[in-house]
């Protein structure tokens, strides 16, 4: 487990030293690091066994997200994602809900669904009893599919029918996966079920299938946030209600982060009463778990078909995440489904993958998703400050200077300060960042 996940000016670091830096504190051998993030980790002879038609690798970036505390345990998060301004976004949120002892996440269930369909089946409601009556019968079969999770003391738990019309019924197996995301364990154990279920049900065997809607798989993670944390600088007028100097006791810096808390919770009931705001809203959350799925070696697919499937559980598309004002303090709370591994898969095949999980320190798939959710909780936090406030161009620019000034040539210390000159003439293009450039080397 990393020492700690608060390591303040991180990023003026550069890239040597950063992986010197996580390299210690994850207790990682330094050449271990740098061999897993070479070329991205995998070889194209590896990378040809993987999938069909391979070409050649994709490389994308790969991040560690800081301040991260979960449960009370720091955790160094890996990322990998295209998106600038995500990871600082992230680093930058766990700092603050840090000061209040970081999330709280928990799991919930944790158990994946396997899916047998049968169609034409002549008297349901009677298929659905005859096949709950067979459940002790049909579990022990499933059991026996899979004999390597059982001694890993996972398997199969119960079963559940569903009529769903047009004499069609549904056969779901819930099953425990442990560490695995499971989707190749359930898939057996709903292959092994099909014929039998269709025997009983006295019907025809459709599909056998894992749902990706693992709603008895979720994590739900919760954060408190001080309003001194979220003080916005430079104040915002859009964000200042009419009236609302006349606080009487209190700071005015406290005055600033109690509007912010107001504005950002103004901006979660937007998502509550507008799809159109709520995948936008989500898309933020997913924004940071889906860049620790993709470190992790994960489905980012499967998480993705998840997420949003229950998001739309009700019948309307709404806000995976709500905040609230709760006194001086701002609390979010998260759920969702999240079916992540820590073994098998591409973990077998991917050295980046698997020094991803050394970094994070976790044991468990239930740890790793509970890390995921909280990164989610603090990506839509800083998206949701920096929209309520100073709007998010602002902050993606200044990020998006430090490439073009890269671009430009820039080097070390050279790329904060031509970022901040291109920045604050508002001209960044690489052009304006190579004549900066040019005066600053020319006047050292
Ligand atoms: C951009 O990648 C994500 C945001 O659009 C999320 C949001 O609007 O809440 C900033």
């Amino acid at each position: 487990m990393s020492e700690g996940s608060r390591i303040p000016g991180f990023y003026k670091l550069g890239l040597a030293e950063r992986r010197a830096v996580i390299s210690r504190r994850a207790h990682i051998e330094l050449a271990e690091l740098e061999h897993a993030l070479e070329a991205g980790g995998l070889d194209t002879a590896t990378a040809d066994k993987v999938v069909e038609n391979v070409l050649g690798i994709y490389g994308l970036p790969f991040g560690v997200a800081l301040n991260v505390r979960v449960n009370g345990v720091d955790r160094l998060v890996p990322m990998v994602v295209e998106e600038p301004s995500v990871i600082a976004a992230a680093s930058n949120a766990a700092r603050m809900i840090r000061q209040s002892g970081g999330f709280r996440a928990e799991v919930v269930e944790s158990l994946m669904i396997g899916q047998v369909q049968i169609t034409n089946v002549e008297h349901p409601a009677e298929a659905v009893a005859r096949l709950e009556a067979a459940a002790a019968r049909l579990l022990a079969l499933a059991t026996k599919a899979v004999p390597n999770l059982v001694a890993r003391g996972g398997g199969p738990r119960a079963i559940d029918v569903r009529d769903l019309g047009q004499r069609c019924i549904v056969l779901h197996v819930l099953v425990d996966c442990r560490d695995a995301m499971g989707a190749n364990l359930v898939n057996t154990i709903a292959e092994a079920l099909g014929p039998i279920t269709a025997e009983i049900a006295g019907g025809t065997l459709g599909l056998r299938i894992l749902s990706n809607l693992c709603d008895r798989r979720r994590v739900h993670a919760t954060c408190r946030v001080h309003a001194r944390e979220l003080v916005s600088s430079p104040r915002s007028s859009a964000t200042r209600a009419p009236g609302s100097n006349a606080a009487g006791s209190e700071s005015s810096a406290e005055l600033d982060g109690l509007e912010v808390i107001d504005a950002i919770v103004s901006a979660s009931r937007f998502a509550e009463l507008d799809p159109y705001r709520a995948a936008t809203h989500n898309k933020g959350i997913m924004n940071g778990i889906d860049a620790v799925v993709l470190a992790t070696g994960n489905d980012f697919r499967a998480v993705e078909a998840g997420a949003h499937a229950y998001a739309a559980r009700s019948g309307r598309y709404a806000p995976l995440a709500l905040w609230r004002r709760d006194g001086e303090d701002l609390v979010g709370e998260l759920e969702l489904p999240l079916s992540l591994g820590i073994v098998g898969g591409t973990l077998r095949v991917h050295p980046t993958a698997r020094l991803a999980l050394k970094i994070l320190g976790v044991t468990s798939a239930d740890e790793l998703a509970m890390t995921a959710a909280s990164v989610g909780l603090a990506s839509n936090l800083s998206a949701l400050r920096a929209l309520a406030t100073e709007g998010i161009q602002r902050g993606h620019m200044s990020l998006h200077a430090r490439s073009v000034a890269s671009a430009a040539g820039a080097l070390g210390d050279e790329v904060e300060l031509i970022a901040a000159r291109i920045a604050g003439e508002g001209l960044i293009t690489v052009e304006a960042a190579e004549r900066a450039l040019t005066q600053l080397r020319g006047a050292r």
